[in-house]
């Protein structure tokens, strides 16, 4: 038994009240301004102010107290959506795209993700993993804390296994939850070009039984575009998948508005993601069944696109979740202090409302919200310390890291 009292902090964490935040509730944060924290193996069994939290516990041996400096606290970052195991960067698309080569173009032309494919193929599961576990460590001294990382550049099932088996390796190797998601609906293989049903029947009958069958991925996920699979090929796969109780994510009018965002709704998915093309109609539909609204704003600074309509969202009284989309195509960055800057400052939302986007709201769009998410008695003592008075750091300080520590099951581990 081993208990420890930080102390000397500013907390600034949501509430949790068994769902994700959405509306007004999503700017819901308490604030305990002389705050301190009591950790019991690695999970929280106190929170308040000092004077009143010691007083409530009563007597108890604490074993060790950690003075926090004054430092603000708040629960660690859940990133939701990422890409982060790939084989090799893509530089010279980056350079295609800002002289104005359209990003769905380069996958046309056989580059994008298919170029991320073949780069897998050539790969090893240990240059993969040894890849994965660089990102993944990057975000982590971001303040990351639990993260998902999709599947999606073998697509075939050798190759989805071989990322998988590389996620899984992370995982055990990092400190952080990793949440894995089949992607194995990613983009349409070559030889697949002109029957994309064919290869969602393959996926179907194959490769999702196999995944399935290792247990090796959590979710399943489909890349829902013009150009790439259509509304009804998801409904066909995610069906497929709920029905052998996989929960579902989609990447969903990321460019055009095909109505990803409805299928999500009539899915019950437990995210769309992305959303910049969705329709007001499609946003209603989703305020209405409860799914989360995972927004990546990287994406769109990185694609040069309208962010997607994050206050429209959470006016609609939708639940908004943030998160990098870490991959070596739309959107290369491990940053969640960035994301929540790109937040606050180009998709206004405040500072209260991006801070439950990208810890209590992330966790919910991952599954995980029952350990994580806020700080309160029960969860993990997974939380970070910024160099600042309040959460605002992560906007204003920008292009800097604000995180000074991170704690993971009440231990630093950056
Ligand atoms: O979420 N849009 C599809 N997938 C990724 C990009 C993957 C890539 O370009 O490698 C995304 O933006
Ligand atoms: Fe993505």
């Amino acid at each position: 038994m081993s208990v420890k009292l930080f102390h000397n902090c500013r907390i600034y964490t949501p509430v949790d009240n068994g769902q994700p935040s959405k509306g007004k509730t999503q700017s819901n944060v308490i604030q305990f301004l002389d705050g301190a924290i009591l950790v019991e193996n690695g999970v929280i069994i106190g929170i308040g102010e000092k004077k009143n939290l010691l007083a409530q516990i009563g007597p108890i041996q604490i074993d060790q107290e950690i003075d926090c400096q004054s430092r603000c606290m708040i629960p660690g970052f859940v990133d939701p959506h990422t890409h982060m195991c790939f084989a090799r960067k893509r530089e010279s698309e980056f350079e295609m795209r800002i002289e104005g080569t359209p990003y769905l173009d380069i996958l046309r032309q056989g580059g994008g993700i298919l170029s991320s494919v073949k780069a897998v193929e050539a790969a090893t599961e240990n240059e993969l993993y040894e890849n994965c576990l660089k990102h993944a460590l990057t975000a982590l001294s971001f303040g990351t804390t639990t993260l998902e990382i999709k599947s999606g550049y073998g697509l075939d099932t050798k190759n989805e296994l071989k990322m998988l088996q590389a996620i899984e390796r992370t995982a055990k190797a990092t400190p952080q939850d990793v949440v894995p998601t089949f992607l194995g609906a990613h983009a349409i293989p070559e030889q697949y070009k002109n029957n994309p049903d064919a290869f969602i029947d393959h996926i179907i009958d194959e490769m999702l039984p196999a995944m399935h069958q290792q247990n090796i991925a959590q979710h399943c996920d489909i890349f829902c575009e013009e150009g790439v699979f259509t509304i009804e090929q998801g409904r066909r796969l995610l069906q497929a998948a709920q029905n052998i109780g996989m929960k579902v994510k989609i990447h969903a009018d990321e460019v055009h508005d095909l109505g990803g965002a409805a299928l999500a709704a009539e899915l019950c998915a437990i995210s769309a993601d992305h959303l910049l093309a969705a329709s007001d109609e499609n946003i209603a539909k989703m305020a209405d069944a409860g799914v989360v609204a995972n927004l990546l704003p990287a994406t769109a600074y990185s694609l040069r696109k309208p962010y997607a309509r994050a206050r429209k969202m959470i006016d609609s009284n939708l639940s908004v979740a943030l998160a990098t989309d870490c991959n070596p195509g739309s959107s290369y960055t491990e940053s969640m202090p960035f994301i929540f800057g790109l937040a606050v400052l180009n998709m206004n939302m405040s500072p209260a409302e991006a801070l439950t986007a990208s810890t209590l709201n992330s966790a919910y769009a991952v599954g995980k919200a029952k350990n994580i998410g806020s700080l309160e008695p029960g969860k993990f003592a997974d939380f970070l310390l910024l160099d600042g008075e309040s959460p605002s750091i992560l906007a204003y300080h920008a292009g800097v890291n604000p995180v000074v520590d991170v704690y993971k099951f009440g231990e630093k581990v950056a």
